[in-house]
């Protein structure tokens, strides 16, 4: 089959790994991993972390490569070409999508806004962190800031680059600010670990302590890994629209899940030993990464310097995660109801702007709650903010990865897939028949399981 025309396909080899694993590496290695990792037990969650990724973090992203690479076609469209009922699973990954970008967008504007802040005002940051945080949110008056200048300015950054078809540039930048990214992170690492008392943040995340496991853990982790591998709501899957047959796909998968995970775990042994050294436990996962941190550039010499380079590095690292999930919907919405790429563009940026606001605000500024459900606790109303990530990360996630796992091995038929993943048999794959296990058996049992599980046994809602 070939491509439509229109659909542009990646020119080089490095430009689909350079734009999978920009979607990858985001908001969520650096502002959510950190947080999940020191709130659930530290090393035992970072073990079952990395056996969530290995096992099916990587089966997922190979399932969602071949379905786009076989069809060239967005989420929906791919989907019904391979089984015709099933259209509904592109739609409820479309939903998943636009939900996680309207409170990505929020983040997004915060790394921004931390961007400025660094160049303007960095001692008032190093006075009190946390203070200075809350304050950009608006705890006390309306977070304009927080909530709807910054968040804009990011959506509108990512729409433009969108709309400009100005990837190409992007996947240039990538080439050169992604391995900066990491070193980065490698220097505020060492450095993090040889602050006064950041020990105690090693060991906690070193020990393995079997008894902080449970039902919860172990899908928080599982949660966070298909988050931070952008996968359940095809993504992946329609960047592997875009791309040649010749191209290897097990060899990318592996690239893009390995270098996703080391920028993860780097980021874990900076944060969380800085939140030791410093003295900031912050209650709210994602505010980990901008508070904690400014302990340490307040310890380097030049630090003034590495907190810009860090938020502009982590903004754009953010930008290309909020490109990609923008991307699937607009190439769903021209695709499918035929509307122009601008008219679709402006359509979901409103809505996504709407909903993220409220994101925001319910953390600092009203009291809107969302509702959630446990047989363990029974209904819960944890705040609208908290429900979102809950209903996307713990619910949807794991749903749409269960499904696509489930669609790959019975309904399209694994052996299909294996043709698909090989190139035709161009590329050797030892492990094929241990993926069609774990595609057909493994991965769907145990993300139902775990899912369930999580429900029944209750999850912490605060
Ligand atoms: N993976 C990105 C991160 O870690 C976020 C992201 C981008 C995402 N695209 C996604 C998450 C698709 C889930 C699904 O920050």
């Amino acid at each position: 089959m070939t491509p439509s025309k229109q659909r542009i396909l990646f020119t080089s080899k490095s430009g689909f790994i350079l734009s999978a694993a920009g979607s990858a590496i985001g908001l969520g290695n650096i502002c959510k991993f950190p947080g999940k990792a020191y709130d659930c037990g530290g090393g035992a969650f970072l073990l079952i972390y990395v056996l969530m990724v290995t096992l099916l973090g990587t089966s997922v992203m190979l399932a969602e490569f071949v379905i786009g690479r076989r069809t060239h076609k967005n989420i929906v469209g791919a989907i019904r070409q391979l089984g015709r009922r099933w259209a509904w699973l592109g739609w409820l990954g479309i939903l998943t999508g636009c939900l996680i970008l309207s409170y990505y967008c929020q983040i997004g504007g915060w790394t921004m806004k931390y961007i400025i802040a660094y160049i303007v005002e960095a001692d008032v940051i190093f006075t009190d962190p946390s203070a200075y945080f809350l304050q950009t949110l608006g705890a006390e008056q309306f977070p304009l800031q927080g909530a709807v200048i910054y968040p804009l300015l990011f959506l509108l950054s990512a729409a433009f680059i969108i709309n400009r078809g100005v990837v190409e540039g992007i996947e240039k930048l990538s080439k050169l600010l992604m391995p900066l990214f990491l070193v980065l992170l490698v220097v505020l690492m060492v450095r993090t670990c040889t602050l006064p008392n950041a020990g105690e943040g090693l060991r906690c995340l070193l020990t393995v302590d079997v008894s902080t496991v449970n039902g919860s853990v172990v899908l928080t982790a599982l949660g966070q890994a298909f988050f931070s591998l952008s996968l359940g709501m095809g993504i992946m899957l329609t960047y592997a629209s875009y791309l040649h047959k010749e191209e290897n796909l097990v060899a990318n998968t592996a690239v893009i899940c390995t270098l996703d995970t080391l920028i993860a775990l780097v980021a874990g042994f900076t944060i969380v030993p800085a939140a030791f050294a410093t003295g900031i436990t912050p209650g709210m996962d994602s505010a980990f990464s901008f508070t904690s941190l400014a302990g340490v550039f307040m310890a380097i010499p030049g630090g003034v310097v590495f907190g810009i380079l860090f938020y502009f590095l982590l903004f754009f690292a953010a930008i290309t995660s909020a490109i990609s999930i923008l991307e699937s919907t607009v190439a769903f919405l021209t695709e499918e109801k035929h509307l122009p790429r601008r008219t679709s563009l402006i359509l979901i940026c409103t809505v996504l702007f709407f909903v993220g606001m409220c994101y925001t605000l319910s953390l600092v500024h009203t009291d809107w709650k969302g509702i959630w459900w446990s047989i363990a606790e029974g209904i819960q109303y944890p705040s609208f903010g908290l429900f979102l990530e809950y209903l996307t990360d713990r619910l949807l996630l794991p749903l749409c990865a269960f499904f696509l796992t489930f669609f790959v091995g019975w309904i399209w038929g694994a052996e299909e897939a294996v043709k698909e993943a090989t190139s035709y048999g161009k590329y050797r794959f030892p492990l094929a028949s241990l993926w069609v296990l774990l595609v057909k058996f493994a991965a769907p049992v145990a993300i139902a399981t775990i899912t369930i599980a999580g429900v029944i046994l209750g999850l912490p809602v605060n």
